[in-house]
């Protein structure tokens, strides 16, 4: 499997390549005739071997010309080209801002996933745009444009929002006759939506009568039920994160991972869905969601038994960031490099959950505790906190390391774009001596099977 999906990117790539030396060869450049600013960009922080999402340019004089149209790779021979001709600066339109940021620095090893930092560009240099930043991701809570049906009536203002900001979209303050009414053409957009953290309860009850609604008029839309299932999942894993120390947490946790398993075993086919989370922005309660929904995939393909193997690796994995919730969310959430303090600061979330659970007295099975305590240790023995190896790490350690890997790498963050599947294949990998090789193939197979019966439904 892994064999043919590097097969399949070769090929991609070799395409790619004949079509960028049909460009160079007919060298074309063309002034720009954009008014916008351009950032400079050093050139030894492109990463080669990449397919570019925006368009390159060069300075000559007082012009900004086209060098690079996107989409195109960046490769030692173009590197090579810049160099010949003396260019050790590019230049990005400032409307490609977030995407050089996540570009240059794809991925950085707050997730202890070791790929070089090759780009030190951070999306946030401007202060003033930093704290717009944090104020938006700590005041807002992302929603999914699903979960509100046209022509109902909302009784809370739902924004539209970039990184930096939000712009009031629908909602009783809109001052109009249909101020509070979900237009029709809303699940058209595919941009983030979000409402103020104060409106959350009004959200939760609107959540709740689309349910209800749901069950009297018996419409069995699977998607619609998902969405709820998943917007419900979320309120109370936020509620497990904010107050761990509860003593009704595990009892919490425990009910939802029963729901989340029997969903899963009646939906074999189609769980993937439950993944299905449109948000761009990352917060740790989507995370483990979807580590936890992700880790009862893979043990249900390996025909672990509901009681007590997958019940045990489902709270393992729904916990398996609790230790988070004592970082500062300006660090946790920082969109650029962290110092080694922060670094240091993030790596201790493991620990950090196992006094958590200790000091709140709380019992949690074994098994389970494996995931919160093992999920960043690796194969290979270069992990944390224990430097654990091999058979050492047990399998509810190893399924949460190659789960928690493949989320991080396919959700978007503020200092990095989103890997497709595709891409995240890839490099699992290529750092396959990180992980258990036996379970990465199964893996990947369980989440191609869910992509091929999505793609027939
Ligand atoms: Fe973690």
């Amino acid at each position: 499997m892994i064999l043919w999906i590097v097969v399949l990117f070769s090929s991609y790539l070799r395409e790619n390549l004949n079509s960028l030396r049909i460009l160079e060869s007919n060298r074309e450049i063309k002034m720009s005739t954009k008014t916008s600013k351009y950032i400079p960009v050093d050139t030894k922080h492109l990463k080669l071997n990449t397919i570019l999402d925006f368009d390159i340019f060069i300075q000559t004089g007082n012009n900004f010309v086209l060098f690079r149209k996107q989409d195109l790779p960046f490769t030692e021979e173009t590197l090579n080209n810049l160099a010949a001709n003396k260019v050790n600066t590019i230049f990005v339109s400032e409307e490609d801002r977030e995407k050089i940021g996540g570009y240059c620095r794809p991925i950085e090893n707050r997730d202890n996933i070791n790929i070089p930092d090759k780009c030190l560009t951070a999306p946030f240099d401007n202060p003033e745009n930093l704290e717009k930043y944090y104020k938006t991701y700590i005041n807002y809570y992302p929603i999914e444009r699903g979960n509100l049906l046209p022509g109902s009536r909302i009784d809370f203002n739902v924004y539209n929002k970039s990184n930096l900001d939000v712009e009031l979209y629908v909602g009783p303050d809109i001052g109009n006759n249909l101020a509070g009414i979900v237009p029709n053409d809303i699940h058209n957009a595919q941009t983030a939506i979000t409402i103020h953290k104060d409106d959350i309860p009004l959200y939760k009850e609107y959540i709740n009568n689309l349910s209800l609604e749901l069950t009297k008029s018996k419409n069995d839309s699977s998607d619609l039920q998902f969405s709820i299932l998943r917007e419900n999942s979320k309120f109370i894993i936020k509620d497990i994160l904010e107050d761990p120390r509860s003593g009704e947490t595990i009892q919490k946790a425990s009910e939802l991972v029963e729901t989340l398993t029997d969903t899963i075993l009646d939906n074999q086919s189609n769980f993937s869905s439950l993944l299905k989370i449109t948000s761009h922005d990352y917060y740790t309660y989507t995370h483990s969601l979807n580590v936890c929904s992700l880790s009862i995939g893979l043990g249900t393909n390996l025909n672990l038994k509901r009681d007590p193997d997958l019940l045990e690796l489902g709270l393992g994995a729904l916990l398996h960031d609790l230790g988070k919730c004592t970082i500062d969310l300006r660090v946790l959430n920082k969109p650029g490099k962290l110092t080694e303090e922060e670094f240091k600061e993030v790596q201790g979330h493991v620990t950090a959950a196992g006094e958590l659970l200790v000091s709140s007295n709380t019992e949690i099975p074994k098994n389970a505790m494996f995931t919160i305590l093992q999920h960043h240790e690796k194969m290979s023995g270069k992990g944390y906190p224990q430097k654990l190896k091999g058979d050492q790490i047990h399998i509810n350690g190893r399924i949460g390391a190659i789960v928690d890997f493949y989320d991080a790498l396919t959700t978007e963050r503020p200092y990095k774009k989103a890997f497709s599947p595709f891409e995240a294949f890839k490099l699992l990998s290529k750092f396959q001596d990180d992980y258990d090789k036996e379970l990465i193939k199964r893996f990947i197979v369980m989440l191609g099977k869910q992509a091929q019966l999505e793609r027939q439904n």
